[in-house]
């Protein structure tokens, strides 16, 4: 049993994972400032509220909760576009927060640290599928943001004996099956939870960008991994660490893509009514085709993404969206209050 002190608990992985760990009979302590994850999603799990930048806040946490077998590190800020605009509170959000953080676990003796990073830390490489040994070639703030922090543990692996693993998570999508964690950005940018809302009529027609991209339907192409399966990855993470394993860099992807309209298809099978939709220019910064290799998490760790067919993750994410809906919650996109 590990006692797992997880950043961004409260977040859309982040929740997941810690579902996944304490099924498998750890300890997470959520360290979360809930300014974009749900209080609600912590469900009864030990939470500190504050910003894991703040070197306060992470002392007094580590101090009322440690000592931690590990840390999970998923609180961060998420969007490309918005760290074009706004790049400094990029880095000082993921890189400043998460040098803090490491600072903070070296000097407590933590032994293993799992980094919760992205596929855009490779940019827009030419060769699919992607391999860790790709280039690293963000061309956002935000994948080269999550790419410092990468360098960073590799650093501090080297220099101080941190075990550590970054997880480059290709397209994240899906919700648990029970129907009550999903999905809940705000404002959401991500074309599954878009286009049910869109399906359900609940939000206006949607914007699909680009459809004269290099690719067999002219829409992009994107790896979608099931939040579940993503989340029991972090914990084979979690348990090789602090069993002294070694670490490195892993992709989390299945190695199939799925075009954005293949993607529209099945979302209208689920539903069983058309997407509304719109042809739109393309979406500044979007690869044509993002695709993993997975082999090498797999290989090491016999790690199977049993739920990301497409048709699952779809199914499991319009469960979640609906049983919101239920409860009086705004469709993703909404302004907040509406
Ligand atoms: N899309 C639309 N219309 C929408 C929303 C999305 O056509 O309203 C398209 C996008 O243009 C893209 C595809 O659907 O072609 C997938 O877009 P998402 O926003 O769902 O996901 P991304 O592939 O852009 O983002 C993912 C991760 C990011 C990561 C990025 C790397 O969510 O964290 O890959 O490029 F940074």
């Amino acid at each position: 049993m590990a006692r797992v002190l997880v950043t961004g608990g409260a977040g859309y992985i982040g929740s997941h994972t810690c579902r996944a760990l304490r099924a498998a009979g750890h300890e997470p302590v959520v360290l979360d400032d809930l300014s974009s994850g749900h209080a609600a999603a912590v469900r009864g799990l030990p939470l500190a509220e504050g910003d894991v930048a703040d070197p306060e806040v992470l002392a007094s946490t580590f101090d009322r909760s440690g000592p931690f077998d590990a840390v999970v590190h998923f609180a961060a800020r998420i969007s490309v576009p918005e760290s074009v605009s706004d790049p400094l509170g990029y880095y000082r959000a993921n890189t400043a927060a998460a040098l803090t953080l490491v600072e903070a676990a070296v000097a407590r003796g933590v032994g293993a640290f799992v980094l919760s990073s992205t596929a855009a830390v490779y940019g827009h490489p030419r060769e699919q599928p992607i391999g860790e040994d790709a280039p690293l070639a963000p061309t956002s703030p935000y994948g080269a943001s999550k790419a410092m922090v990468e360098r960073i543990l590799a650093d501090a692996s080297r220099a101080h004996g941190l075990r550590y693993a970054a997880l480059r998570y290709f397209n994240a999508a899906g919700a648990d099956p029970a129907g009550d964690l999903g999905e809940e950005h705000d404002p959401e940018t991500h074309l599954i939870p878009l286009a049910l809302a869109a399906a359900a009529g609940r939000r206006p027609p949607l914007e699909l960008f680009g459809t004269d991209y290099p690719t067999p339907d002219g829409t992009c192409v994107r790896d979608y991994v099931h939040v579940c399966d993503l989340a029991r990855a972090h914990c084979l993470a979690v348990e090789a660490l602090v069993a002294g394993e070694p670490g490195g860099v892993f992709n989390l992807g299945t190695g199939r893509g799925h075009s954005n309209r293949e993607v529209l298809g099945v979302v209208e099978e689920i539903v069983g009514r058309p997407v509304p939709a719109v042809e739109a220019p393309r979406r500044p910064g979007d690869p044509p085709e993002l695709v993993a290799d997975p082999r090498r998490f797999r290989e090491r760790f016999g790690w199977e993404p049993g739920l990301s067919e497409l048709r699952t993750i779809v199914e499991t994410a319009w469960r979640f969206a609906r049983s919101r809906w239920a409860d009086g919650g705004a469709a993703p996109g909404a302004p907040t209050g509406a």
